[in-house]
């Protein structure tokens, strides 16, 4: 898990967030094992700007992986960092129930596990659509 977080706090350090000034960073672990960062990314028109959750999914889809294994985001300050409900349903599309979120520290010290399931339970999903 150590290289997952470091990939989440390195991503964090690259947030472009000039509004809120609350760096996110993401990392998740694909199916192939691959790791991919992202950071959040606002815009001077507010509502455009992202997370970086959503970084870190479209990176990995753009190196051609197709799930998440394991996921870790670092925000700012002391208070748990979780992924935000549009960014629970965005993880969902890749990731199975039982996939771990790990949220940490800003110096990469772990706080808290969840499970997608304990994040988003009874969720909507591709299988709805099969
Ligand atoms: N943010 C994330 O990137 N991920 C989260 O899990 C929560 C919030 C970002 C969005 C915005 O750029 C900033 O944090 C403040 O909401």
């Amino acid at each position: 898990m150590n290289d997952l977080i470091a990939a989440a706090k390195s991503a964090r350090l690259k947030a472009y967030a000039p509004y809120s000034k609350f760096l996110v960073g993401a990392a998740l672990r694909d199916e192939r094992g691959q790791i991919h960062g992202g950071c959040n990314i606002e815009n001077a028109a507010y509502p455009q700007g992202w997370c970086a959750e959503t970084s870190a999914i479209a990176a990995m889809i753009m190196s051609g992986g197709k799930s998440i294994a394991e996921m870790a985001v670092i925000g700012t300050g002391d208070l748990l960092c979780t992924p935000c409900g549009g960014c629970r349903q965005k993880i969902r599309e890749f990731a199975k129930g039982n996939v771990k979120i790990h949220m940490c520290g800003e110096d990469g010290n772990l706080k808290q596990t969840f499970t997608l399931d304990e994040l988003l339970p009874a969720s909507f999903g591709p299988e709805n659509l099969a």
